[in-house]
């Protein structure tokens, strides 16, 4: 190895909740812990989720954490792991207090947190802070709580190392001026997020590439539900565009807003039994059928019935009024978008992966919480106990034997490498709700014909690296799930089977560093 070279006990990849959540509990444990983050450290999607976090506090009548536990289930279409549900749900009181303590202000009457409901929640659970700020919230209380911390801001994580065992022993970075460099050490926690960078149009940040899924796959990881691309259904439509566009939380219709489409026909009605507050995968595939179905570019949320729609929701209200429309006045304009990874890095509930010394915590994190489809606000709940786990069982496992200053050994340089917009564009035309064999098969021909073997040299060489192995592993595990089911639409096969597949679907890469897919169960994957 050239360059630079730091030891730490855990390096902690990402700033985000699930990340800086771990970075804190890790130093009040006493381990030296580096946090590599490849912007900012609030850039990354934390910051810009809206609703809140899915909590039971025990103080609102008639909700239970086994109702919160049974909700996530239904939402998650047969896919869930329900020792994990039952596990990081009951986790959350605990979290969100620990949270609060370390300075997140929520919204409250008094000694009493105020609470909403989005799609799929049987009741309102949802806490949430500055209205639909609530990521701002979390996150910047979270940098502020971790200002003492060692954060290696603009480095690019580029590879795990190895010992010569084949345990995790080290990270090879890039800094901020480029120079490749070492981080040695016993733990590495990927907090990376998730890969909305996939399609064109999408809630997420430009930081959310993939970049941590890549990683553990070329690190021998496997991982798992990478076809529930979840889409958010309500997202702020200005006209074509591309990059990351302004989400309009679903707590809007927690409180009373409805879906129409352009004739102002109330479309969500008879379809589920929670009409427009139905889980999102069932949402965001109705505006996309009524869409079709009427020639329209987008449906419309009317929220025109809210009382103090600005105060309550000022991150929306200001995204409407800067697009010219009066949310208090005239329906919203909505599409869905590319919004969340609902499978990624296959990890326990303590972020344990299959590669001894590597942990996965957060958006890039398969737990099996979320199933087929994620339920509202789950994802911040996740972060937040994950994060907390993960660092537990990396002071468990820091006991293990293990080899003083080993040779690390790093994966082949060269990856495939294909330019991000040609992967958006078939992802977003062949891969978004509503896949069929010939589409998939049609896209993965396009990312095969754009893609270079080459060696990532920085940030945007990394990324593009890793967009193109979550396209190719997206489109196989899409390809190979012939049913419909959560966040997973084939018009080709539109219903679920439960018989023919009940698995989840695992991705691991062949020697030739190309996803294969595989129908194992997952017991013993992580
Ligand atoms: C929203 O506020 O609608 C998004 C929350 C989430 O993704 O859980």
């Amino acid at each position: 190895m050239t360059g630079w070279d730091v030891t730490a006990d855990l390096v902690v990849v990402g700033s985000g909740v699930a990340g800086l959540t771990a970075a804190l509990n890790a130093a009040e444990a006493g381990l030296r812990v580096v946090v590599v983050t490849k912007d900012a450290a609030d850039a990354g999607s934390t910051r810009w989720a809206q609703g809140g976090v899915a909590v039971v506090l025990g103080d609102v009548p008639g909700d239970t954490v086994d109702a919160h536990a049974a909700d996530t289930l239904a939402a998650g279409g047969g896919l869930n792991d329900a020792g994990a549900v039952a596990a990081i749900v009951a986790g959350g009181p605990a979290a969100v207090q620990r949270l609060r303590g370390r300075g997140a202000l929520f919204d409250a009457r008094g000694a009493r947190l105020d609470r909403t409901r989005e799609g799929g929640h049987s009741a309102f659970r949802v806490v949430h802070a500055g209205g639909d700020a609530t990521g701002a919230e979390i996150e910047r209380a979270l940098v502020e709580a971790a200002r003492s911390l060692t954060i290696l801001t603009g480095h690019v994580a580029v590879d795990a190392l190895k010992d010569p065992s084949g345990r995790v022993a080290g990270l090879a970075v890039l800094d901020d001026a480029g120079r490749p460099g070492v981080l040695r050490a016993p733990a590495v926690l990927l907090a990376t997020g998730g890969y909305g960078q996939l399609y064109a149009s999408t809630t997420n940040p430009g930081t959310s590439t993939g970049d941590g899924v890549a990683l553990a796959l070329r690190a021998g990881a496997a991982a798992a539900d990478l076809e529930f691309v979840q889409f958010h259904p309500t997202v702020l439509y200005t006209g074509p565009a591309v990059g990351r566009r302004p989400l309009v939380t679903e707590a809007v219709r927690g409180e009373g807003a409805v879906l129409r489409d352009r004739a102002g026909t109330r479309f969500m009605v008879g379809r589920h039994p929670l009409a427009d507050l139905a889980p999102r995968d069932v949402v965001a595939a109705a505006i996309t059928r009524r869409m079709a179905e009427t020639g329209a570019d987008c449906m419309y949320l009317d929220a025109t019935e809210l009382e103090g729609f600005a105060a309550r929701f000022p991150t929306v209200y200001a995204s409407c009024r800067e697009a010219g429309i009066d949310p208090t006045r005239e329906p919203i304009p909505v599409t869905p978008a590319a919004h969340y990874a609902c499978g990624g890095v296959v990890a326990d509930i303590d972020g344990r992966t299959a590669v001894p010394g590597l942990y996965a915590a957060g958006e890039v994190a398969r737990t099996g919480l979320h199933g087929a489809n994620r339920l509202a606000s789950n994802s911040l709940l996740e972060g937040l106990v994950v994060g907390e786990r993960a660092v537990r069982a990396v002071v468990a496992d820091l006991g293990l034997p293990r080899t003083a200053s080993p040779e690390l050994i790093a994966p082949a340089p060269a990856v495939g490498v294909a330019d991000r917009g040609v992967v958006q564009r078939a992802m977003s035309a062949f891969a978004a709700i509503g896949r069929d064999a010939t589409g998939l098969a049609t896209a993965s021909d396009v990312v095969e014909q754009a893609t270079l073997l080459a060696t990532p040299l920085d940030r945007t060489g990394v990324e593009d690296a890793a967009l193109t192995l979550l396209a190719q592993a997206v489109l196989a595990a899409a390809g190979t799930r012939r049913e419909s089911r959560g966040c997973h639409v084939r018009t080709d096969f539109p219903d679920r089977d439960d018989v023919w597949q009940k698995e989840s679907l695992l991705v691991t890469l062949d020697d030739a560093g190309r996803p294969v897919v595989g129908t194992d169960a997952l017991a013993g994957a992580a």
